[in-house]
């Protein structure tokens, strides 16, 4: 089992790469960043894997590479060995992860989870196209088979905010004095 884990998708793939080490599989990360500071967890997935492999964009830790690079050569250099293949990260990512993939015929479980608003699968916002028809990550998902996603069209929804969500960054960046509600009202005691 391959482990295809990019920033914060390290931390939802941990518990997956944990529990299929523990049903008995080799379990092998590959985990990647823009930068060794974006990096985390690095022992609970030495713990939860028999080979961890990190990557960094600017190369300040660990292979300067894509993931999908020590990917490509697992597949090539141990063909067969690799049976499955999870992806958790940037939908960019997980783009590249199924098309390097494909020509191995591996299948690739990706995670579109951060494509959903309410959950509940009344918004309709999560509808994704799939090459066997429209889902609904909130309903159908959030787990999908990574061959059948029409990847243009979900790379191009999660950038029509795009603008707004830069804005929304540097507000919070200027307005580093921000209570939030959840102190204020004393939820998180
Ligand atoms: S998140 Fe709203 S319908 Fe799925």
């Amino acid at each position: 089992m391959v482990c295809v884990a990019g920033g914060v998708g390290i931390a939802p793939m941990y518990p997956i790469a944990r529990d299929l080490k523990k049903a008995g599989n080799h379990v092998i990360v590959i985990m990647g960043a823009r930068n060794k500071e974006l990096l985390f967890w690095e022992d609970k997935m030495t713990a939860a894997s028999d080979e961890l492999i990190i990557c960094t964009d600017d190369g300040s830790y660990g292979r300067k590479a894509l993931v999908t690079e020590p990917l490509k050569e697992l597949l090539t250099e141990r063909p067969g060995e690799v049976v499955k293949v999870w992806a958790i990260g940037p939908t960019i990512m997980m783009k590249f992860v199924s098309f390097t993939t494909q020509p191995f015929n591996v299948p690739t479980i990706v995670s579109l989870n951060s494509i959903m608003i309410d959950g509940t699968g009344m918004c309709g916002g999560c509808r994704v196209a799939m090459t066997d028809g429209a889902k609904f990550v909130c309903v159908d998902g959030p787990e999908f088979d990574g061959h059948l996603v029409d990847w243009g069209n979900l790379v191009s929804r999660v950038q029509y905010y795009k603008d707004e969500e830069q804005a929304a960054v540097e507000h919070w960046q200027q307005v580093r004095d921000h209570e939030c509600n959840l102190d204020r009202v004393g939820i998180r005691d």
